[in-house]
């Protein structure tokens, strides 16, 4: 059985990507944070990626970066936090900048603008300008290592799936531009006038395709990308665990491990104070159900430490158990 990440992600032609997947508050932010310094410790240059509008990578580096762009925090460490409410803005301006250009117009009627502008307030635009922003940094290839944190809502799993809905919208939307082009080459053949120019939005349509496919084909490929859960020793969280398994298999994606976070010392057993011996002996019995229904799933456990693991020196502690699996914690 694999113990730590190391194994796992550092290896020799290990994955290239790497996402922790989660519900809120279980440790995401500090697993991905640790995993990327560890991956530069070992001489890769990995790119840690953020959407996060509460900026945690900022916090938990103590460096502000949001919306700033590639910062190296470290030797090889890069980190970026992307503004995705400006992202979607800038989108939206865009997309009305070539309304404006296709009709000739000056101005937007307003009763376009304002539909235009609601759709501003959709997750669906804040998940795809995210999507945009991950597709692109793979896209790019300059890094040896990308770890993407996932954002505090859901599990970060309609974030994935997000792709696949993108993918066939863009398939119709192409389908269709295609059949009016179609016609158009007919209907300008027939006048006798040369064939129509390149059709640029068919092109454009295309091109969002291909990098949408070739990003989810990356994330099927479990020699190319690594998905983790993190999870914690409550009943909760096994039972949070168990139906985000079950969408992970809906959508053809494996998991390639689960990380328990936040797992109470051995010391708490034999504690003076009731409170706390009584919480050791509940995680005990969760633990128990943990082993049963997740068995050999769980590759590495992060104890919980007295403070909030921040800054380089707190993650290199994080590190030691999640990706060197330096104890087995129960
Ligand atoms: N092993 C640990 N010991 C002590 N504190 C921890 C541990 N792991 C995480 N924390 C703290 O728990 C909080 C939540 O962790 P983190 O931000 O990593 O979770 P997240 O899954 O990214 O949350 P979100 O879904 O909100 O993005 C943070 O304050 C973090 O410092
Ligand atoms: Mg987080």
């Amino acid at each position: 059985m694999v113990w730590g990440l190391r194994d796992i992600v550092l290896r020799e032609g290990g994955p290239r990507m790497v996402i922790f997947a989660g519900k809120g508050g279980l440790g995401k932010t500090t697993s991905s944070a640790a995993l990327a310094y560890a991956a530069a410790l070992a001489k890769k240059k990995v790119l840690c990626f953020s959407t996060d509008p509460q900026a945690s990578l900022s916090d938990i580096f103590e460096r502000n970066i949001f919306g700033k762009g590639e910062v190296e925090v470290a030797p090889n460490l890069y980190v970026v936090e992307i503004d995705a409410d400006a992202k979607v803005g800038a989108y939206i301006e865009e997309v009305k900048q070539r309304i404006k250009d296709m009709y000739k117009l000056e101005e937007i009627p307003p009763e376009i603008e304002a539909y235009i502008d609601s759709s501003v307030a959709e997750p669906a635009m804040y998940e795809s300008a995210t999507y945009d922003a991950m597709a692109d940094y793979l896209a790019r290839g300059d890094y040896d290592l990308y770890v993407f944190d996932m954002p505090p809502f859901g599990h970060g799993i309609r974030m994935l799936t997000m792709a696949d809905v993108l993918t066939s919208w863009v398939e119709k939307l192409t389908e269709v531009r295609e059949k009016a082009r179609e016609y158009d080459e007919i209907a300008s053949k027939l006048k006798g006038e040369r064939l129509v120019k390149e059709d640029e939005i068919l092109n454009e349509l295309k091109q969002i395709r291909d990098k949408l496919t070739t990003f989810t084909d990356f994330m099927r490929e479990r020699t190319k990308s690594a998905f983790f859960m993190v999870m914690t020793p409550e009943m909760m969280s096994v039972h949070d665990t168990e139906r985000a398994l079950e969408a992970f298999k809906s959508i053809g994606l494996s998991l390639a491990g689960i990380v328990l976070n936040k797992v109470l010392p051995r010391d708490f057993h034999s504690s003076p104070s009731p409170y706390i011996s009584y919480r050791y002996r509940q995680q005990e019995s969760v633990m128990r159900v943990i082993e049963e229904k997740f068995g050999d799933l769980v590759v590495a456990a992060i104890p919980m430490f007295p403070r909030e693991p921040k800054g380089l020196d707190g993650l290199r502690e994080v590190a030691k158990h999640l990706v060197d699996g330096v104890t087995k914690l129960w």
